[in-house]
């Protein structure tokens, strides 16, 4: 195993020795305190020949993410390879604002406050498949709530291929090898494709694809392959992170059962709580963007072309910023955290996971107020990965009863 500082010389997030989630912020640390800019050979996303800078301080990435004037998200060359379609993600304004000024209002708090009933009663249903044994895993829940939440209610796509969806997400995610993740990504856009194509010779529904479908920028509707690839991209954006965040919440609170009975106690906190670990998580450790022209930020000249990924996790522990910054204080007050982003591309589906974060939360509290990791089988935490989180949380709880759900 490298040292923490070999890891800072040049920081590649798949690394093996990064299943120790702990040993990854302790690199963060010593790449923190060396500079604001580290530079690495491994970047992911947006790659170039000459690999990128990874900002890890609160105060540069927060500064980066404001200026998309000199700090652009549209991709690479080499990036651009990889995408299909015009995604949010990697437009800059003003056309990326109009992508927003459609797809904001579908996801306002008032909106996504109204699938409350329909996201309790798809966890009950997570919940059910266990709960009368005493023992289930959690990561079950953390992982699929949110792909069912998406497909059904967001995407409307038919019920019957629900589960074959959430499937192939899964394995485009979490597949064992690139082929396999490749080939479900694949599956998935196709998928996809037809459900969007059926639709267009249909009545109008209110859900994602018709926002989409009927959304006119710039006085014209968006080519299919745009419609098709954006509903990818909130697939990938809005699965893995919330998943992420709330299966490292049921580990910690199965870990730690007195934080589990002081939620339980003053539930109150659980809106705190949900910030916190979404802070303390880390689910994205780096987005790229592309640098247009000559910049010095924090006498670090950055060059047009040049990739710089934000470390939003990095930045999230930044002691500059926050009090016991490794520590997951589920009361704390000050909390900017960084994990929704900043500035014009600041999370679209924030409410959204913040509201499937808690509601998760209140139903495995109340369904299994008791519940501990169980003590014969070990939580699995993949770490080598851009998706980072616990993918088995064995847990133990006295039985419960199944739900009316
Ligand atoms: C805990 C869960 C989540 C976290 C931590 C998270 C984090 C982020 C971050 C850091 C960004 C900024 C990216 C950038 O600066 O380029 C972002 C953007 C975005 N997120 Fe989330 N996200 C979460 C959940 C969701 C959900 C549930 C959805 C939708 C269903 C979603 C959809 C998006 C989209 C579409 C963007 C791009 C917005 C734009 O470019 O204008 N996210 N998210």
């Amino acid at each position: 195993m490298s040292s923490a500082a070999e890891h800072a010389d040049n920081w590649d997030l798949r690394h093996e020795d990064f299943n120790d989630n702990d040993f990854l912020y302790e690199v963060y640390d010593v790449m923190r305190q060396r500079s604001a800019f580290a530079h690495t050979d491994h970047p992911f996303l947006s790659a170039t020949a000459g690999g990128a800078w990874v900002a890890v301080r609160y105060d540069e990435c927060y500064r980066i993410l404001q200026d998309w004037q000199h700090f652009s998200s549209n991709p690479t060359p080499e990036g651009a390879e990889q995408l299909a379609g015009d995604l949010v993600i990697t437009l800059d304004p003003p056309r990326q604002q109009k992508f927003r000024k459609v797809l904001n209002p579908y996801f306002s708090p008032a909106r996504m406050k109204a699938l409350q009933p329909q996201i309790r009663a798809e966890t009950d249903r997570l919940i059910d498949d266990f709960v009368q044994a005493g023992r289930g895993d959690l990561a079950q829940v953390a992982w699929r709530q949110p792909g069912i939440v998406f497909f059904k209610y967001l995407l409307g796509m038919p019920t019957d291929d629900v589960p074959l969806c959430i499937d192939l997400t899964d394995t485009a995610l979490n597949g064992e090898t690139e082929e396999a993740r490749m080939g479900a990504w694949g599956g998935l856009y196709q998928h996809i494709h037809d459900a969007v194509t059926a639709r267009m010779s249909q009545p109008a529904r209110d859900d994602m694809i018709d926002v989409l479908l009927t959304a006119e920028i710039d006085g014209q509707r968006l080519p299919l392959q745009d419609v098709v690839s954006n509903a990818m991209l909130l697939v990938q954006a809005g699965l893995e992170t919330t998943a992420n965040a709330m299966s490292f919440a049921f580990h910690h609170l199965g870990a730690n059962p007195q934080e589990r009975d002081r939620l339980i106690a003053q539930p109150d906190l659980l809106p705190r709580a949900v910030e916190e670990f979404i802070r303390f998580a880390g689910s994205i450790h780096g987005i790229p963007r592309t640098v247009t022209e000559q910049v010095e930020m924090s006498g670090q000249s950055f060059c047009p072309g040049e990739s710089v990924l934000v470390n939003y996790a990095a930045a999230n522990r930044d002691p500059a910023v926050f009090a016991d910054p490794d520590k997951c204080l589920l009361d704390r007050r000050e909390n900017r955290h960084l994990g929704f982003g900043a500035g014009v591309h600041r999370c679209l589906g924030s409410n959204l996971a913040r509201l499937e974060f808690q509601i998760g939360l209140e139903q495995v509290l109340e369904r299994m107020p008791d519940y501990t990791l169980a003590p014969d089988a070990e939580a699995v935490f993949h770490g080598s990965s851009v998706t980072r989180g616990y993918r088995s949380i064995p847990v133990v709880f006295r039985p419960g009863q199944r739900s009316a759900a």
